[in-house]
């Protein structure tokens, strides 16, 4: 997704601006660029396809002087993602220049008045119609900086994230968000812009999150004091609104890949460390005086429906077979984009568990919104502190991993599995649907889970040497049942996103209701066949499979001697209940993934086409 940085202050802005948007590339992008204001108040662009290291080819030998600037990655909606549709957009005079993350959904009659009105364009993108319409307001209305943007605003559907630089006001940048994410950094003599904390957090760690329909005038002292800053926080209707300053706990080490050649990398082999903190924190949250609200919440409801996107859609499904089985209560997943628009039948006896690793993603705050204009309670399970879905939610369990750089999510997969598995175990001893001498062994069996992970990562040589053989594959299955049914699924996702190869997850018994025409030595069957209630079965539908010369690959308990027979390759992994079990075998197959796109050449990290935090519908 597209990412914003601003500066403002005593510092050249031009390092500053770049140096975020290399914080920002995680987010996903196809082309950047940067506005800086110069001392002699000219408003220089530049802008380039590609990465943010061909941005920095491009502007190399071209003035970069400036303590007032706005940068952008843009990914791609409106318009190919190429040099003409990059972003910054200068307006018609070149007054004005504006960075810009959402969807304007009004912008095509807008821009049809302003043709009407001699206004002619560049680029192919909403964004465009924005920064013309500020100039042409300002110009035919006499308005000031601060109000045109206002007014545009007001004139806006859809979502944006935007800042704006006027060269005629060196000394001020204007910002708003309506829909997608914008932080206020907030630092001595120096104000920062951010679409997360990332751009921000190593020359502050103050930040104001922008709420919907906010707007924000970030000023450099004029006369005397010419290094002061100052802040206007208002609604975009112009009521004044007091800038609520937090402290954001996030470290830059943490945005570093620490010796890892990725992300993705660092992120999986650091599931034990992440997981220990997310138990801990969980544990904490599930036992203080903020468990009463969020059971509360919880036990006045009939029924829970559960939303998500993507991966945590997959840790959805995980929840549900956990809550059904310990709490008794219904539960339903869908995915956001489906819920918001299908017209749910949603009660005031509802309560709807959203999750988000980023807690940006478009669809489901939007899914929560609705649910909640119908009546009902939120719980969202999210790991950015103070994003747009914890502070839409009545209540929120952070998951508490530190940041997820990497584009395919996994440490925030196991971590969300384990706090809603924790939910359903403490609520079902709560309701007594689960014995609380069956509930506290389960907790201690999660403690000893990070352990476990250890024991699994330190088996990387085997999963490599697995992961030569599924690079040749074009299309491949992953198969399992119950509990393990999302684990498919969720491992299918990582293969495929990351390497590219096509991968589909299935529950197990259903190979015969159709995959099982596709099977050949040419389709490899990813199978997770750990210890369960319904191990048998498993054993069953490998042999289905071997019985027509497919190729299997194995996730199996340690001590296995069915399902190895049959395996062309297996790993082990540690015993454990089943209902934990998909927080261990996701890590054999998160490792799989990434081998297998290193093998390939693949972008790791940043994967074609992908945006780690997709806040656009
Ligand atoms: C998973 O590897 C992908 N990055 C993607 O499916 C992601 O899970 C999805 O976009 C939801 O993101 P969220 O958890 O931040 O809401």
């Amino acid at each position: 997704m597209c990412g914003i940085v601003g500066y403002i202050g005593k510092r050249q802005a031009y390092p500053v601006l770049i140096k975020g948007l290399h914080r920002l590339e995680y987010r996903g992008y196809d082309s950047a660029g940067v506005a800086l204001i110069n001392p002699a108040g000219n408003l220089n662009v530049y802008k380039s396809q590609g990465k943010v290291s061909d941005l920095e080819d491009t502007a190399q030998h071209q003035d970069l002087t400036g303590s007032i600037g706005i940068a952008h990655t843009r990914w791609a909606t409106h318009g190919e993602p190429n040099f003409r549709n990059a972003h910054p957009h200068l307006s018609q005079f070149g007054r004005l220049a504006i960075v810009h993350n959402g969807i304007i959904e009004n912008y095509a009659p807008l821009r049809e008045k302003l043709w009407q009105n001699g206004r002619t364009f560049k680029s192919d993108t909403d964004t465009e119609v924005v920064v013309q319409l500020i100039e042409y307001l300002q110009e035919k209305q006499q308005l000031s900086f601060q109000q045109s943007v206002q007014q545009t605003l007001q004139m806006l559907q859809g979502s944006y994230a935007i800042a704006v630089l006027d060269k005629n006001q060196p000394d001020t940048i204007v910002a708003a968000r309506k829909g997608s994410p914008l932080v206020v950094g907030v630092g001595d003599d120096e104000l920062f812009l951010g679409s997360d904390a990332s751009p921000i957090v190593e020359y502050t760690n103050r930040v104001i999150y922008l709420d919907d329909e906010d707007m924000v005038v970030l000023h450099r002292g004029t006369g005397a004091n010419t290094s002061e800053v100052s802040i206007d926080l208002m609604t975009v209707s112009g009521d004044r609104k007091q800038p609520r300053i937090e402290q954001v706990s996030l470290d830059v080490s943490q945005l570093e890949k620490g010796g890892y050649d990725h992300f993705m990398l660092k992120e999986i082999c650091e599931q034990p460390q992440s997981l220990r903190s997310c138990l801990q924190f969980a544990r904490r949250t599930l036992a203080g005086e903020e468990a009463e609200g969020i059971f509360t919440l919880l036990e006045s409801s009939q029924r829970v429906l559960i939303t998500a996107c993507g991966t945590s859609w997959h840790a959805g499904i995980v929840a549900k077979y956990a809550l059904e089985q310990m709490v008794r209560v219904p539960v339903d997943v869908d995915y956001a984009s489906e819920f918001r628009y299908r017209n749910p039948v949603i009660t005031r006896g509802d309560t709807v568990i959203a999750i988000s690793q980023s807690g940006e993603t478009a669809d489901t705050l939007a899914a929560i919104e609705m649910a909640k204009n119908q009546g009902a309670k939120v719980l969202s399970i999210c790991n950015v502190i103070g994003s747009s879905i914890p502070r839409a939610s009545d209540k929120v369990i952070y998951t508490m991993v530190g940041p997820e750089i990497g584009v395919a999510s996994t440490k925030a997969f196991t971590a969300q599995v384990s706090v809603l598995t924790m939910l359903a175990l403490l609520w079902g001893k709560r309701k007594g649907t689960l014995s609380a001498a069956r509930c506290e062994d389960l907790l201690k069996e999660m403690d000893a889970l990070p352990e476990k992970i250890q024991q699994v990562l330190n088996q990387q040589p085997a999963i490599r040497r697995m992961a030569e053989t599924l690079s040749f594959a074009s299309s491949c299955l992953y198969i399992g049942r119950s509990y393990n049914y999302p684990v498919a699924l969720e491992g299918a996702l990582k293969l495929k996103e990351i390497s590219y190869i096509h991968a589909e997850g299935y529950p197990a018994a259903e190979m015969k209701h159709g995959p099982i025409a596709l099977i050949s030595q040419e389709m490899p069957v990813v199978t997770i066949a750990t210890a369960s209630d319904i191990y048998d079965k498993l054993v069953s539908n490998v042999q289905e499979i071997r019985a027509r010369q497919g190729r299997v690959m194995a996730v199996v308990t340690e001590g296995d001697t069915e399902v190895v027979r049959m395996a062309d390759c297996y790993v082990e992994v540690p015993r454990v209940s089943e209902c934990l079990s998909p927080i261990l075998n996701i890590v054999p197959l998160q490792l799989l993934s990434y081998y297998v796109a290193c093998l390939k050449g693949c972008n790791v990290d940043q994967p074609r086409n992908l945006a780690k935090s997709v806040t656009v519908e």
